[in-house]
């Protein structure tokens, strides 16, 4: 486990996020011109409604929570990060947050109408298990939306690797916890393309999986939905393998 290498182990992925708590918000802002607010919107309208019960898994400092909140969901709130967690809490005293481990959720099955992972399955330690537990929690018929970094292809491809490959890496040079930002593109090297994202998210039990880039093809948005449970996990598998694909063009 390197941050080198993108991959860490689950207590060096939280040690880290509880040191670069206090910068998180800040250098998501500068690292995406202020644009995440608006793909965190997007990923909440995706698949959330009013009255919905909704998870947003490896919340961190809170923000994709806090606007599924303002959707009208009733909104939990999920991190292991108790730093990270302090800061989202300072956000809304009417989300229920809560520290726990993404791959063993602790919640009934079904619970959840929808769910969110904003930038978070990328630091778990096992994606398809992280998953799977989200697909458990969600109620048939319950829906996904997950924010991730994507490389981008074509012409914006270059400057893309000089601002993170180089710049963001060095900046972390002079930040808390700034390995970090050594780990940051590392890990979204390392992370599976959006096709192979909607694939693994079949895989788990997810259907009608479908994606659009934004950020000019820096972010990806998938969402799915999952299916009514049947008595035979074979059957699942099978009809969760269909995938829709990219369903949009690349947008800010
Ligand atoms: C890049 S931050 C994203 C925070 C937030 N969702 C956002 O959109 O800005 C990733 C978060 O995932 C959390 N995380 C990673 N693995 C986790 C796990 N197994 N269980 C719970 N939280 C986890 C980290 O603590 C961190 O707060």
């Amino acid at each position: 486990m390197s941050y080198h290498v993108g991959r860490l182990t689950a207590d060096e992925v939280r040690g880290m996020f509880d040191r670069i708590a206090p910068v998180y918000d800040v250098m998501n802002r500068v690292m995406t011109a202020g644009l995440d607010r608006r793909w965190r919107r997007l990923a909440v309208r995706e698949v959330v409604w009013p009255g919905d019960r909704v998870l947003d898994a490896c919340c961190g400092t809170g923000d994709l929570a806090v606007e599924a909140e303002r959707r009208g969901g009733r909104v939990v709130g999920l991190d292991f990060s108790s730093r990270m967690l302090a800061r989202a809490r300072s956000k809304s005293g009417t989300i229920e947050w809560v520290q726990g481990d993404a791959l063993a959720l602790p919640f009934e099955a079904g619970e959840f109408d929808a769910a969110t992972v904003g930038f978070g399955v990328r630091n778990l330690e096992d994606l398809e298990a992280g998953l799977r537990e989200l697909v458990r929690v969600l109620r048939s018929g319950g829906k996904v939306a997950v924010l991730e970094i994507t490389r981008p292809r074509g012409i914006l491809r270059p400057f893309f690797r000089l601002w993170f490959d180089v710049l963001v890496p060095l900046a972390g040079k002079v930040l808390p916890g700034g390995k970090a930002y050594t780990y940051l593109p590392a890990s979204v090297r390392r992370f599976p393309g959006p096709d192979d994202l909607s694939a693994l998210m079949a895989r788990a039990g997810f259907q009608d999986v479908r994606y659009r880039l934004l950020g000019g093809g820096t972010v990806a948005l998938h969402v799915a939905t999952v299916g009514a449970r049947l008595a035979s996990p074979g059957a699942t598998q099978a009809s969760a393998l269909r995938i829709e694909g990219n369903i949009g063009g690349v947008e800010a």
